[in-house]
């Protein structure tokens, strides 16, 4: 059957409320206080959430050739166009937990040399970030909502890690057993119950969608290449060490590298695809996520404390550094414009570390 026609862009299909601001300075509060808690206990500021990388990899995406032309939009109107990347694998704590906390995953990929008009607030730079996370929409329809449990988890920042471990290791079999029957409980999953997947062999959703050229899109990333579709649904032992999710990652992509794909699903219908709630996953029956574009990685050491060093400590990947074309849509997109300077500008003041956004990939990793 046909696909409904993509909804055309324009400036209109946002809806600005008019208190979102309060939210949005409740969130950059929080984000103020994790990361400062963070440099008190352990010396060092760290992103105030998704801290801990599992991997750090150079990697090309390459737009696939034979796109219709709903699909050659923005940074991937040139069929076979080749862009130099980077690629983060986090959890999403904002503390240096033990992989025995087992929680949601983020994936951030950094493209370079893009071409398109900048948005603004990033006119100087020459990248395209997207930044994706396992599940298909976020826990919150706003910004609003998510102040509040992001209040919460700003008490809980350093502290009990032993609980932490205790209550993961409690929530995961639950987990399990809730999936089983069909349930999915997101906040089990964010309090530690998320399951023991690989993380090379899982699909990260951007949750929120953005501008793609003429329409409007959520994106995904998904396992291509035989090794990391395999590692789908592969449980991890987490009692392996504190840094397992690092080390499994290290071994696959050492020896053989890999692919995922990257893929675009299109508004075609606001009324179960909205743009302000973030709570709401796009339906996929009748709405695929459609192919657009490969990232490879080559065999290579995914993480070292030099890798770790320009990466994690001198880098950020932001939802608003790129084009205009890819302009972030939505209430929770509108506060992550400003949350994540405050995360960078803080953690950058208190390690004295300046963050530099790069011209092409660091050389050296
Ligand atoms: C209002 C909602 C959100 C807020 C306030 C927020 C805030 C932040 C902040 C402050 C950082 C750290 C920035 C830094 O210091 O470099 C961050 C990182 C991250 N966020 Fe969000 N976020 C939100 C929603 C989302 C959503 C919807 C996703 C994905 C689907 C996401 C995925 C990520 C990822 C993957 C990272 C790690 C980036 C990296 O690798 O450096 N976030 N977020």
């Amino acid at each position: 059957m046909p696909l409904n026609a993509p909804v055309r862009y324009r400036p209109d299909l946002e809806q600005i409320k008019a208190d979102e601001q309060t939210a949005i300075d409740s969130i950059n509060e929080s984000m103020r206080f994790i990361v400062g808690k963070t440099h008190a206990d352990q010396g060092k500021a760290l992103r105030g959430v998704h801290a801990k990388s599992h991997a750090l990899l150079q990697a090309e995406l390459t737009v696939h050739e034979g796109l219709p032309p709903e699909l050659t939009q923005g940074i991937f109107a040139e069929p076979g166009r080749i862009f130099p990347a980077l690629v983060r694998i986090s959890s999403i704590a904002g503390d240096m937990l033990p992989d025995t906390v087992s929680l949601p995953r983020g994936f951030s990929i950094k493209i370079f040399d893009v071409p398109g008009e900048r948005l603004a607030g990033s006119e100087d730079d020459t990248t395209q970030d997207f930044l994706f996370a396992t599940a298909p929409a976020f826990s919150a329809p706003d910004a609003a909502g998510f102040a509040k449990s992001l209040k919460l988890v700003a008490q809980t920042t350093d502290r009990v890690e032993g609980l932490k471990i205790a209550m993961s290791a409690v929530l995961r079999p639950l987990v399990r057993l809730l999936q089983g029957l069909g349930i999915e409980i997101g906040i089990l999953k964010a309090l530690g119950g998320y399951p023991e997947n690989h993380v090379l062999g899982e699909r990260y959703f951007t949750q929120v969608p953005i501008r793609f050229g003429d329409f409007v899109a959520k994106l995904d990333v998904v396992p291509r290449s035989a090794n990391f579709r395999g590692l789908t649904g592969e449980r991890v032992d987490l009692g392996r060490g504190p840094n397992v999710l690092r080390d499994t990652a290290a071994d696959v992509i050492g020896r053989e590298g890999g692919e995922w794909t990257l893929r675009a699903q299109l508004c075609r219908d606001l009324s179960t695809n909205p743009i302000e709630d973030s709570s709401v996953a796009w339906p996929e029956d009748g709405n695929p996520y459609l192919d657009i574009a490969t990232i490879t990685v080559a065999p290579q050491m995914s993480w070292s404390d030099s890798r770790s060093r320009v990466m994690d400590d001198q880098m950020s990947f932001r939802p608003w550094r790129g084009v205009e074309a890819h302009r972030p849509l939505g209430n929770i997109m509108r506060a992550r414009r400003q949350s994540y300077p405050v995360s960078v500008d803080t953690r950058a003041a208190l390690n004295g570390c300046p963050i530099h956004e790069p011209k092409q990939p660091p050389a050296g990793l």
